[in-house]
């Protein structure tokens, strides 16, 4: 079982955003998605949730391939995400935000709400429920949309710089929840992230892209020891450091 990118490739116009990436993630592990900006991270997401198609290669739910389904249908395959700007529904309460998401995969209301409040009390956010989604500070607001798309018990879960702007502390504790959604629920996860020190300390796993391209994958060690990966990062001067 495993959600898996498959020589993807995707052009816009004839610029080539990804070259041939290959990359899986399996149920309960946590992959890491590193790389400089315009690297096409988010581009991936948005292949393996339908927001783009790929133009070449294919999305895998396992083995199945899913590259022409619409982003709702993968959500309820059990592929979710969340955005690198919260997109949470304004308008409604943090519960609502949660019950809404659950109708849109098919619950019926009271059972979505119960469910909405599941998540909320297993993240340890159930006092945000009744507080308007507009008005969250910003880590509430990361940790509401994750906890939305827990939403439907997906499988898979593709997090898109889910700890930008947090101090330190508030990324330690989110690098705790990530790891507690692996390993308690099972989840599947892909983490997009600028910290790399977060990505290593919870990932077994990472891919680094750069300019499109799979330049590094490997394990914490594999990841530090490369000298692909410095450069991408540091530029070409990074040798002389
Ligand atoms: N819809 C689009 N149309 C044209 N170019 C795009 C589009 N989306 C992304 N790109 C370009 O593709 C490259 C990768 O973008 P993205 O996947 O957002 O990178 P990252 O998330 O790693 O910062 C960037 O050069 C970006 O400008
Ligand atoms: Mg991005």
């Amino acid at each position: 079982m495993a959600l898996a990118l498959e020589h993807a490739g995707v052009a816009f116009g004839g610029f080539q955003a990804l070259t041939d990436v290959t990359l899986t993630v399996e149920p309960g592990q946590v992959v890491g998605l590193i790389g400089p900006n315009g690297a096409g991270k988010t581009t991936c997401v948005n292949v393996l949730t339908g927001f783009q198609r790929p133009t070449r290669g294919r999305v895998l739910l396992d083995g199945r391939d899913l590259s022409r389904l619409p982003p709702h249908a993968l959500r309820r395959a059990g592929v979710a995400r969340t955005f690198q700007a919260g997109r949470l529904f304004a308008g409604l309460d943090v519960l609502d935000n949660l019950a809404c998401t659950g109708v849109g995969l098919g619950l019926r209301r009271a059972q979505a709400e119960h469910q909405a409040e599941a998540i909320l009390d297993w993240i340890g956010i159930d006092a945000l429920q009744s507080r308007p989604a507009a008005g969250l500070p910003y880590t509430d607001e990361r940790r509401v949309a994750i906890a939305r798309a827990l939403i439907g018990d997906p499988r898979y879960l593709l997090l898109d710089e889910p700890a930008a702007g947090m101090s330190e502390k508030e990324a330690e504790d989110l690098a705790a929840l990530i790891r507690r959604i692996a390993g308690e629920r099972g989840v599947g996860c892909l983490l997009i992230e600028h910290n790399v020190g977060l990505v290593l300390s919870v990932c077994a796993h990472v891919v680094v892209l750069d300019g499109g391209r799979v330049i590094e994958t490997g394990d914490k060690a594999a990841i530090l020891a490369s000298r692909a990966v410095r450069e991408a990062y540091l530029g070409s001067d990074a040798e002389a450091a």
